[in-house]
């Protein structure tokens, strides 16, 4: 129990909430992206629906937000890039040096994923001109889904999405580089309501227009057939990468998070929003996909199909479409812009580099990493590391599936087991205690035991097949 907490000034309510809002703004900003829009439809389709649905479900409420809340707490605790604030937290703890791990491995995985969300995102903004120009007027499913991968379609032209993909990279650079708190609040505060606004559209339309008792069943109607190991590692990895968990991004945002905010509330609405949009976006894009006879397996051209489909058969489509795709695209460039801090402001407090020259040189080794994902959808396509992985499937798992989930059991172990409760207490001041014993008794047990087995068993299960 913390005693500080009734010491604490207490400011004014106004203010207590713009500062809330503030970090509300950036978390949600980071965790709703593509992994909401683009990657969760998806890899539910590819993983069978509703039995994955719920695992991916428990993975946020039981692992995710216990962990979050964790991750954050160290970036407030340290108030620097997460490697500079491990250095100190194990400093604190008179803790082993392999925990720098967490900053580290944190760090390098936001530049890998970096280095493929700025190729789907790219696809999102070649979607614009194509939707605003009607090209999808009165498309069938077929048609869809030949301008998006036929032979002469979107990808396989990679000309085209390395322009797009070096598109994204310089804005989020730049954005980047300026600093990001001046204009991220302003950025997303406009564009989260909007983006809900025009899934809430979509969604009536879906629900008119396409199967909505299929796809809702296919999202809902739980089925235990489906499942293996390696679609629980699949949902687990995606609750990080959606909450923007186990890699530092949400410990850089912590690091500006004023001090009186209550962190496990701040925290569990984000991730509520965060998956609310990710269902509404499930619940648009499967009753187009059963009601168009298109694949719900099709993989990560899933959006790409179904929406224009959608956009091109509705009256004002073409402006609906465009702007759904500007959003999703702004939507992609809150999330990336979380995906390069940690390690910018590594460079500016280690090497005293500039920002700018920082964010440049950052970006551009993701850029160039992204080449592979580009040619991954054309000219590379066939070639599989181990069979199965192109250079965007092995960066995806390596990341998603690896990478995050191990950051989260070592934050959880950092956070549970080895630095000192009162500090963390004291840092994550919860009232309730009830509501603090069930925090602890999930961060030291529960959540390292489920990522533990999990990833053993996915990963097993993954290579055994
Ligand atoms: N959470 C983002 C999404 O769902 O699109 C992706 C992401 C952003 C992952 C930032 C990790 C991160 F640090």
């Amino acid at each position: 129990m913390s005693t500080e907490n009734t010491a604490r000034p207490s400011s004014s309510i106004h203010g207590i909430w713009t500062k809330r809002w503030t970090f509300i703004l950036a978390a949600s900003g980071s965790a709703i992206g593509l992994g909401n829009i683009w990657k969760f439809p998806y890899i539910t389709g590819e993983n069978g629906g509703s039995a994955f649905v719920l695992i991916y479900l428990a993975c946020i409420f039981a692992i995710g937000i216990p962990i979050m809340i964790a991750e954050t707490m160290l970036g407030r605790r340290g108030r620097k890039s997460p490697i500079e604030t491990m250095r100190d937290m194990i400093a604190a703890s008179n803790a082993s040096g392999f925990w720098l791990i967490i900053g580290l491995m944190g760090t390098l995985a936001g530049i890998l994923i970096l280095s493929y969300y700025s190729v789907i995102a790219g696809w999102a903004l070649g979607y614009i001109p194509k939707l605003a120009s009607g090209e999808f007027a009165g498309v069938t499913g077929a048609s869809a889904n030949a301008i998006f991968s036929g032979e002469q379609g979107f990808l396989s032209d990679y000309k085209t999405l390395i322009f797009w993909h070096s598109v994204f990279t310089i804005v989020t650079v730049y954005i980047v580089g300026k600093g990001i708190k001046t204009g991220l609040e302003r950025a997303v505060r406009f564009l989260m309501p909007a983006l809900v606004l025009l899934l809430l559209i979509l969604l009536v339309y879906s629900a008119i227009e396409g199967d909505f008792a299929k796809g809702a069943q296919f999202l809902f109607a739980f089925d235990a057939s489906k499942l293996n190991w390696n679609s629980a590692l699949v949902a687990l990895g995606h609750a990080f990468f959606t909450l923007s968990l186990g890699m530092g991004s949400i410990m850089a945002y912590g690091a500006y998070m004023p001090q009186q905010d209550s962190i496990a509330k701040t925290i569990t609405l984000v991730a509520v929003l965060d998956t609310a949009i990710a269902l509404i976006a499930g619940l648009v894009i499967f009753p187009l996909v059963f009601a168009h006879g298109i694949e719900p397996g099709a993989g990560p051209g899933l959006m790409f199909i179904s929406l224009p489909l959608a956009f091109g058969n509705i009256s004002g489509g073409a402006i609906f479409g465009t702007l759904f795709f500007i959003l999703v695209s702004m939507a992609a460039w809150t999330s990336a812009i979380a995906l390069l801090e940690p390690a910018v402001c590594w460079l500016i407090e280690r090497f005293k580099m500039g920002r700018q020259k920082a964010a440049l040189l950052l970006g551009g080794i993701a850029w160039v990493l992204g080449l592979g994902s580009v040619f991954s959808f054309n000219i590379w396509q066939e070639y599989k590391l181990m069979d199965t992985f192109t250079v965007f499937d092995g960066l995806d798992f390596l990341t998603s599936n690896i990478m995050l989930p191990l950051g989260g059991l070592f934050i959880a172990l950092f956070v549970g087991w080895v630095m000192k409760p009162e500090v963390v207490d004291a840092e994550i001041d919860m009232q309730n205690s009830s509501l603090r014993t069930a925090w602890w008794f999930v961060l030291r047990y529960i959540a390292p035991a489920a990522v533990a087995l999990v990833f053993v068993l996915g990963v097993y299960n993954k290579f055994a097949s």
